[in-house]
């Protein structure tokens, strides 16, 4: 069966979590590749809700093995506190049915002060961030001075590499009035936890080559969204990893014939949390109501998402650079209330028109959205599982979406719940 990657292609949100977690029936490995504790993953399945941040969304099926991948920024701290909650849960989680990349690096308690340091002060713009340290783990693996998980299995190597992450921490800090890092609690509390993470530790890219050989079916889920990757989305308000389709090989070492079919998620009108521009976002009642109606509040840190009309411009922009096959589209029964629905098909910047995102944060808050246009269908479609009971003005609407980004529409998920999906197109059968 082929490969699939799950890419989230707005601002994040898109219902990746759930998405996965439905495909991951048919998938025997589900793999996780960048960004890290930052995203938010829900899962509603039997009436339980699972949040899950870094472990991938397949830990909750028995018989599935999990990957993290060494493109993600792993919080060891974090990662243990989610698996206790996920182990509550009923989920069993050992070294059988997880691995962690031996080369991840490592967000450590200087870099979470770091991300909230930058964010409350008066003289950097505010990102919005999550507060997690994302970024400045990010810029320290890029610097080549960050602590990465095999960093752990000896003290001596460890006492170097933080040597080396202090001496960049440290002058920082000065500069901003903080002291210095005390070092040997830093490896005292590193070195305490490691036995816990160190098990779960392992060459991945040489175990996705072994579960490739036995033909096991691979499901790589994104986090976050193409509009927030570092290069393609709306930079500087985006996250510090790449989060096309790129990233899955980079981020696990899987060799670029691993994937066969690049599903990109979807949401039916837009949201975002934090900062930045936001063409088509609702400050009104409407915003409201979207808003109240998606439950759109953080998984992370429970921050209302900012919410608008669905943009088509960009939703087509995420399919191009990420490679897009296909779309699942997510969480239509918010829109069932609203007897006109707009799409933005286009933007007028200073009196011309223009059809993509310009690279220019000062152009891109300036964008004015042209809209089309669309009958509502002021019907219920919450848990709706074909899409021959989908009312009309529905079914044009997503045909509308698929005609303009020029890809298919795969699935449609009509609720929170696993089973409450339409399936088009089974992204796992021959393409
Ligand atoms: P992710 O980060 O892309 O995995 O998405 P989140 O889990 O952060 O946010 C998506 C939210 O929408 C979650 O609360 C999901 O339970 C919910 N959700 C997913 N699909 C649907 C849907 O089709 N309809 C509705 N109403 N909610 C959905
Ligand atoms: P999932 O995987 C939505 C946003 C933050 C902020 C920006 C940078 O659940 O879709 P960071 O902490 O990464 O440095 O913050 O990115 N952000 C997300 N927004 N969903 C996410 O993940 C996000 N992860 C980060 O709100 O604007
Ligand atoms: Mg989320």
């Amino acid at each position: 069966m082929p490969n699939v990657a799950v890419i989230g292609s707005q601002w994040g949100d898109e219902g990746k979590g759930k998405i996965v977690d439905w495909l991951s029936k048919k998938a025997d490995v589900i793999v996780r590749f960048q960004g890290g504790h930052n995203a938010g993953h829900t899962l509603v399945v039997n009436n339980i809700t699972y949040k899950l941040k870094l472990l991938p969304s397949g830990i909750i099926r028995k018989n599935k093995i999990s990957i993290i991948g060494n493109g993600v920024v792993i919080d060891p701290w974090a990662l243990l506190d989610e698996i206790k909650q996920i182990e509550k849960l009923g989920i069993k989680i050992t070294k059988k049915n997880l691995y962690i990349a031996e080369n991840a690096t490592l967000i450590l308690p200087l870099h979470k002060e770091l991300d909230g340091i930058r964010e409350d002060s008066k003289s950097t713009e505010k990102i919005g961030t999550t507060r997690r340290g994302i970024g400045p783990a990010y810029e320290d693996k890029v610097g080549r001075r960050g602590i990465r998980l095999m960093d752990l299995t000896s003290k001596k190597n460890l006492s170097n590499r933080i040597d080396m992450i202090l001496f960049h921490h440290d002058s920082i800090r000065k500069g901003l009035g903080k002291d210095k890092i005390n070092k040997k609690k830093l490896i005292k509390d590193l070195l305490k936890i490691s036995p816990k993470i160190l098990k779960y530790s392992q060459p991945v890219w040489k175990k996705i080559e072994q579960l490739k050989k036995k033909n096991k079916t691979i499901l790589f889920e994104g986090a976050q969204g193409v509009l927030l990757d570092i290069d393609h989305g709306t930079y500087p308000f985006v996250t510090s990893s790449n989060t096309v389709v790129g990233a899955a090989y980079t981020g696990t070492g899987c060799g670029s014939n691993t994937i066969d079919y690049i599903l990109g998620i979807v949401k039916a009108y837009t949201t975002r949390v934090g900062e930045g521009p936001f063409p088509t976002e609702l400050r009104n009642k409407i915003g409201k109501i979207i808003g109240e109606k998606g439950n759109e509040f953080g998984t992370v840190t429970n921050r209302k998402r900012r919410c608008g009309w669905f943009d088509a411009v960009l939703v087509k922009q995420s399919c191009i650079v990420s490679g897009i096959n296909g779309i699942a589209l997510t969480k239509i029964d918010v829109l069932d209330q609203f007897k006109d629905l707009y799409v933005c098909i286009g933007y007028k910047l200073n009196g011309k028109k223009i059809d993509y995102l310009p690279a220019a944060l000062t152009d891109q808050f300036k964008l004015k959205p042209i809209y089309k246009r669309l009958n509502g269908w002021l019907e219920n479609t919450k848990g709706i599982k074909q899409w021959k009971n989908l009312p009309k003005n529905a079914k044009n609407y997503v045909n509308f979406i698929k005609k303009y980004c020029g890809v298919k529409i795969s699935s449609i998920s009509t609720s929170p719940r696993r089973e409450d999906t339409i399936l088009l197109k089974n992204p796992f059968k021959k393409i």
